[in-house]
Formats: structure tokens, C-alpha cells, sequence
């Protein structure tokens, strides 16, 4: 039996998380379990929500593509990985043998499945994080509270002025050397990707004005500030935000993993790429090479038998009931859910609290599933799997996310820049070589949105083979935060 402790830096720390190791071995022992067959995986599991319960079984699958035998049978396994949280089993009162005993025991019974197994990032988590975007008026008026104060901090970063101010000194900088050179275009483009409430580009239009105004070359008449989003609802309110900037601000309602569809006009021609905690809330898969061999993690959502028979109780419905109307609330948002079933939501309201309740109890439990080939796994519709090579070359046995949603944005957004154009983007980044053997980085839940740190070696990798660097930088601006800032831009 493998155990593997990545929270090493919260083991040294917590005496109740190295307190957990007798029972847990006691009740691993104490089980029928194949001990030979059975890897153990301790994480510490900073997100109080999150997807998983305190212990739980994966399995290992030993061949093919996830899919399972002609006959109906279960799929052949190679052996199991138990993943514990050990930030629960450190709390008092934890119980560790029982939650790994219900673990072993696991029972498919004791699950309402809400999907079918499938890479992370088609797992319905995704569609309820469209839909918090989409309806997030209707969230919080349930909640009583802005998105913006479910974030650690409790304001986003993007509104920080000395940031804004030194990105806006940079581009005067670049912008006076080409106007020297009479190279610089009439219109000055700036996009912005992903704009919440709109106050990332309040801070930045007002430190631009300002600044440009005791700069005196009239930059601001030549701006174009684009505001990109999925959410036409998140548009208007940022729209809103900056409506006294008039025609120097448009919206374009975009699909950041999809640029290539909305926003290839602007080719060559942008000085700056904007972006802030959007690539941490893109759809990712997750990669895994355990003793050797490659896997892609697979992910199917689920609420635990007995806290769906609680929200069935509370909304009058049978537990049945409950996966095709998390469905339906996923197609069609809680408006239309409660206009087209008012027998069981009243109003919209209600049915905002089926979905938080839903949201709150969402579990996801995984499998690993071979890969045959890295060249056989997309990770993108124009990369595929083999660029992943030397990170998980570099790694042993390791787990990563592979961030699908946010490469795909990345290679769109690369050709958008103008020769003296950067890419700036600050989130939740991985930069650094063993990073992944010793932390977790998500999934995790922030109010109704997902969150998923970013793999930003891979980032790099990318945009090097297409003749761009990358730089990650701490964002200094908020000291103790976990935010860095990634800058790309053509290679000298
Ligand atoms: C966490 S908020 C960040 C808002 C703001 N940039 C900030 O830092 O405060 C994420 C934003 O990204 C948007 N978003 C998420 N996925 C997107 C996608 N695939 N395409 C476009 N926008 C997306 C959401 O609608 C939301 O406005």
C-alpha cells in the first residue's frame, strides 16, 4: 500500500492531521480491502466547499477508454486510491475510521447520480457555473451579498489602482515610442475577458483618464475598451458600471474559450489583454500519472442519498425527482423553472433555494481511466495531449489540471495582440516545478461558482512554441494573497 501525503507543509503543522494516521490505517486494515491494490492520497482540502466528502474511493481502471463492458459489467480495475481530506480529519471531534469506512463501503445506492461519467470538464459542475453567471442577480438576491464578498479578501483584485496605474504607465510608454516612430494606430484597443460587475473597468477607465489627463497626449479620444463576457446579465451590469465613458466602452457578449468565434478581427491589433480571476473559473480536466501510467481523470456528479430525501422533503418532490429538475434548472434557469412548474416552485425564489440546495450538496466522485496515448486525449480542438509530456515527465507520480478552458483562451488571445501588446492576467496561478506533489488547487466552491488554480507551466509551454514569453509575478498589491500575475507578450 502506497500512502501519499501531499499536504506535507499542514501535516507538520496540525497534530490532529498526524493523529489521523492511527485509525486510519487501523480501519484500512480492519477492512477486506486489498491493501496491495489500494494507494492512499491525503490532501488538505482548503476550500470549505467543495466536491468531495472526507474520504473517498477512486478507482483505478486497468484498460479502454472508460467505457464499460458490452455485457453491462462493471469496468476490469487495476487497484483503488482512497483520498482523504485531512483538514476534516484534523477537525475535533472527526471521526476518521468511520469516514473511511463508509468510503470502502461506498455503496452506488447511497448516491443520486446527476450525469454520466465524463472528463471534468464537461461534469455539470460547469453548467451550474454558467448559470450562477447568468442569473446572478437572482443568487444574490437570495444570499443577500454581492459575489464580490464571497471572495478570499472580500474584493476582487482587479479593482486595485496601483495595479491598474502601472499597466496603464507601461502602455503610455510603449504608446509615446511608437507615436514617435509614427507607428501607432488611431485606435487604441484594450479587451478585457470576463468583467463581473464591472468594476475592474471602472478602476482602470478612471486611473486612465486621470493619468492620461496629466499626460496630455489626448490617448483617451483613441481608446476602445472592449468588455467581454458569457453572461449578458454580468455585460449589462458592467455596462452600467461605465455608462458614463460613452462610446470609448463597448460590451460583446463572447465565450472567452472561444475567441477565435467573436473577437479574430481584432488581430495584431490589441495593446492589452485584461483579464482577472476568469482562467481559475474555466472548465479543466485533470490528469494523473500513478506507477508509470497515464490517466485522465473522470467525474460524475451526485448528491448523497440521504441530503436529497432532505431537499425532496423540503420542496414536496420525490428524490427521483430530484436529477431531472436539476437538469431542467440547469437548461432553463430558475425563472423559467418556477414560471413552468409553479406546483412545485412558487416563485423564482424557490426555486433559487432548489439550486443553492442542490449547489451545496453536489459531491463528484471520480475514476482514473487510461489513457492509450497522450496524442489520443484533446486537450484542446487544436492541441492535444502530447504537450503535456514533459510536465508529467518532470513529475513522477503526480496529479494535474490540465486547463483546458484556459489554454483554449490563452491560444486565441495570443494572435489578438499587437507586436507591442501584452497579455496581462492575474489569478490563481501554479508556476513553480513540484507544486502539484504538495498542495491541492481545487475544484473548490466559491458561493456558486467553481474554482480551479491554473496550470501555469503548461501556459508557458504553450505560448513559448508559439513565440511568446511568459512571465509570473506575485501580486504585491495585496501582501499574503495567493494571486500572481502572468504577463505574455511577443519574445525579443
Ligand atoms: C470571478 S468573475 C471575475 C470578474 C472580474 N474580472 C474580477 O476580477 O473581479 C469571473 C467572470 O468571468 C466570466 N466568465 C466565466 N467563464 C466565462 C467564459 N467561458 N467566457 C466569458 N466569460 C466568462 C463570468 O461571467 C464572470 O464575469
Amino acid at each position: 500500500m502506497d500512502i501519499d501525503v501531499r499536504a506535507v507543509g499542514k501535516l507538520r503543522e496540525s497534530a490532529r492531521a498526524q493523529a489521523a494516521f492511527g485509525p486510519l490505517v487501523q480501519a484500512l486494515c480492519r477492512s477486506g480491502a486489498d491493501l496491495a491494490r489500494l494507494r492512499v492520497v491525503c490532501d488538505w482540502i482548503q476550500y470549505r466547499n467543495n466536491f468531495r466528502d472526507t474520504a473517498m474511493v477512486a478507482p483505478v481502471l486497468a484498460a479502454g477508454l472508460g467505457q464499460p463492458p458490452a455485457d453491462g459489467a462493471a469496468p476490469a480495475v487495476d487497484g483503488y486510491e482512497l483520498a482523504v481530506d485531512l483538514r476534516r480529519c484534523a477537525q475535533p471531534g472527526a471521526d476518521v475510521a468511520a469516514e473511511v469506512e463508509a468510503a470502502l463501503a461506498g455503496a452506488e445506492a447511497s448516491r443520486v447520480w446527476l450525469e454520466p461519467w465524463a472528463p471534468g470538464s464537461a461534469s455539470c459542475v460547469w453548467r451550474f457555473n454558467a448559470l450562477y453567471w447568468q442569473a446572478l442577480a437572482d443568487w444574490e438576491k437570495a444570499t443577500g451579498k454581492e459575489y464580490e464578498r464571497a471572495l478570499p479578501g472580500g474584493e476582487s483584485d482587479a479593482r486595485n489602482t496601483a495595479s491598474a496605474r502601472d499597466l496603464i504607465l507601461g502602455l503610455f510608454k510603449v504608446w509615446d515610442e511608437l507615436a514617435a516612430r509614427r507607428a501607432l494606430p488611431e485606435e487604441l484597443y484594450v479587451i478585457e475577458l470576463g468583467v463581473g460587475n464591472g468594476g475592474q473597468a471602472r478602476t482602470w477607465l478612471e486611473e486612465f483618464t486621470e493619468l492620461d489627463r496629466r499626460h496630455g497626449r489626448d490617448y483617451y479620444r483613441r481608446l476602445r475598451y472592449l468588455m467581454g463576457d458569457y453572461s449578458a446579465h454580468v455585460l449589462d451590469r458592467a455596462r452600467q458600471e461605465v455608462a458614463h465613458y460613452g462610446d470609448r466602452v463597448s460590451g460583446l457578449v463572447l465565450d472567452a474559450t472561444r475567441l477565435s468565434q467573436s473577437v479574430a478581427f481584432l488581430a495584431g491589433k490589441v495593446f492589452l489583454v485584461y483579464i482577472s480571476n476568469v482562467y481559475d473559473n474555466l472548465p479543466t480536466d485533470e490528469v494523473a500519472s500513478i506507477r508509470g501510467r497515464i490517466y485522465l481523470v473522470q467525474t460524475r456528479g451526485y448528491v448523497p442519498v440521504a441530503v436529497a430525501g432532505r431537499i425532496a422533503a423540503r420542496f414536496g418532490i420525490r428524490t427521483e425527482e430530484l436529477a431531472p429538475l436539476t437538469e431542467r434548472l440547469l437548461r432553463i434557469g430558475p425563472e423559467l423553472l418556477s414560471e413552468s412548474l409553479p406546483g412545485k416552485f412558487a416563485d423564482p425564489g424557490q426555486a433559487v433555494q432548489f439550486w443553492q440546495a442542490v449547489w451545496g450538496a453536489l459531491r463528484q466522485a471520480e475514476r482514473y481511466v487510461p489513457l492509450e496515448g497522450l496524442d489520443t486525449y484533446q486537450v484542446t480542438p487544436s492541441l492535444t495531449g502530447e504537450i503535456l509530456r514533459p510536465l508529467l515527465a518532470a513529475e513522477g507520480d503526480v496529479r494535474m489540471h490540465v486547463s483546458n478552458g484556459a489554454l483554449s483562451s490563452f491560444a486565441d488571445t495570443l494572435p489578438l495582440l499587437h507586436p507591442f501588446g501584452q497579455l496581462v492576467c492575474h489569478d490563481l496561478f501554479l508556476t513553480g516545478h513540484g507544486q502539484y506533489r504538495s498542495g491541492f488547487y481545487g475544484p473548490g466552491k466559491y458561493d456558486g461558482s467553481t474554482v480551479n488554480w491554473v496550470n501555469g507551466p503548461l501556459l508557458q509551454l504553450l505560448a513559448s512554441r508559439r513565440g511568446f514569453g511568459v512571465t509570473f509575478s506575485p501580486f504585491t498589491r495585496r501582501p499574503g494573497s495567493n494571486i500572481k500575475t502572468l504577463t505574455a507578450q511577443v519574445r525579443d
